[in-house]
């Protein structure tokens, strides 16, 4: 059972002067246009606002506006949004803005329902948009806010069950209906990023403090509650640096379209047991060709980690369909993961 909304007016008041008085001025606040909006809260949602700033303005200066992102190629959104991880979500973001442009005649939809249906815009995207460009009544419900609310009003439960979510998105919802929703909805996510943060929240700046239950009972540092993660798993990969006899070039192969990573580029790779396993297919693959394993390149995906090995095969040509040559000096033009980019740089740079 979820509770009913309680009154909330006073924290809205509260809420949406601390925001006026505190607010970080970020590039799209301004002046929030759905588009603008629409891409921060995209890049925010895997990414911290001062990482995300610069790749925020280069995403802006190459597709200042849902035309210009519809008309552009696929690799060409992947490539300006190397760096960020989730490249579905660039892919969906090129999808609806192709929907918005063709058959919604270019105009953004403006309500949390009709923003809902979208590709990539789920009820967290939907409520920020709506309510910060329209004055939607709508609660954005995100990690700060589930850590604020789950605080503020003490919820002990597992916040990542669905009907303690749901609790949370009563009391945003509530809160959004106070006026101002757009501002009290940034005020929260404001409040999670800086003042009441994961670890160490600085209570005395924060303008919740009167009312706030794990502030008063001292469960900050418990609250909220997830249920310790299982561990994930990790992999070997050995990434194959084919180059032609004369050099210059290296064989690359792009990744289907659709899944993870999907439409970016990389090295040919061979999934091994582990490190030491990778010497029996080496020598299947270029007998005594082999000039040594290139150090690790080590990295975390949000459901697995991954170690690969760098192999360079020189003057031999990869039994392989698909793929084709590139110049080492092209590498930087091809969207890239991060593990891929990190040794097509040491490739490019030493
Ligand atoms: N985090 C995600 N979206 C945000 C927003 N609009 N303001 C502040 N922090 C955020």
């Amino acid at each position: 059972m979820i509770a009913p909304p309680r009154d909330v007016t006073e924290e809205n008041r509260t809420l949406v002067t601390w925001y006026h008085r505190v607010k970080r001025d970020l590039p799209w606040r301004a002046e929030p246009l759905p588009y603008r909006v629409w891409i921060s809260e995209i890049m925010l949602q895997q990414t911290r606002v001062d990482q995300m700033l610069g790749y925020y303005e280069r995403f802006m200066n190459r597709f200042p506006d849902v035309v210009s992102l519809a008309a552009a190629p696929v690799d060409d959104v992947l490539k300006n949004w190397e760096g960020l991880g989730y490249y579905s979500r660039a892919r969906n973001l090129h999808q609806t803005a192709k929907h918005i442009v063709h058959q919604l005649g270019g105009r953004f939809p403006e309500t949390y329902a009709t923003l809902l249906p979208l590709k990539g815009i789920g009820p967290y995207t939907a409520a920020a948009i709506s309510s910060i460009c329209f004055g939607e009544q709508k609660g954005v419900v995100d990690g700060n806010v589930i850590r604020v609310a789950a605080r503020f009003l003490g919820i002990e439960k597992d916040v990542t069950k669905p009907d303690v979510k749901a609790e949370i998105q009563v009391w945003a919802d509530a809160l959004a209906g106070g006026g101002n929703p757009g501002d009290v909805n940034q005020a929260l996510m404001e409040l999670g990023a800086t003042v009441c943060t994961p670890r160490e929240p600085v209570c005395d700046r924060c303008p919740l403090k009167p009312g706030c239950i794990a502030r008063r009972n001292n469960m900050t540092g418990r609250l909220p509650f997830k249920p310790k993660k299982a561990k994930v798993p990790h992999k070997t990969e050995l990434a194959l640096l084919y180059f032609p006899k004369d050099g210059g070039s290296v064989w690359m192969e792009q990744r289907p379209p659709e899944g993870f990573l999907g439409g970016l580029w990389k090295f040919p790779t061979a999934a091994v047991e582990t490190r030491d396993a990778a010497g029996t297919i080496l020598e299947k693959l270029a007998p005594g060709r082999l000039s040594g394993l290139e150090p690790v390149v080590k990295h975390a995906y949000s459901h697995f980690k991954i170690s690969v090995y760098p192999v360079l095969l020189h003057g031999v040509t990869p039994a392989l369909e698909a793929g084709c040559w590139v110049p080492i000096a092209d590498l930087d033009t091809l969207a890239l993961d991060k593990v891929h980019r990190r040794i097509a740089d040491r490739l490019r740079h030493g």
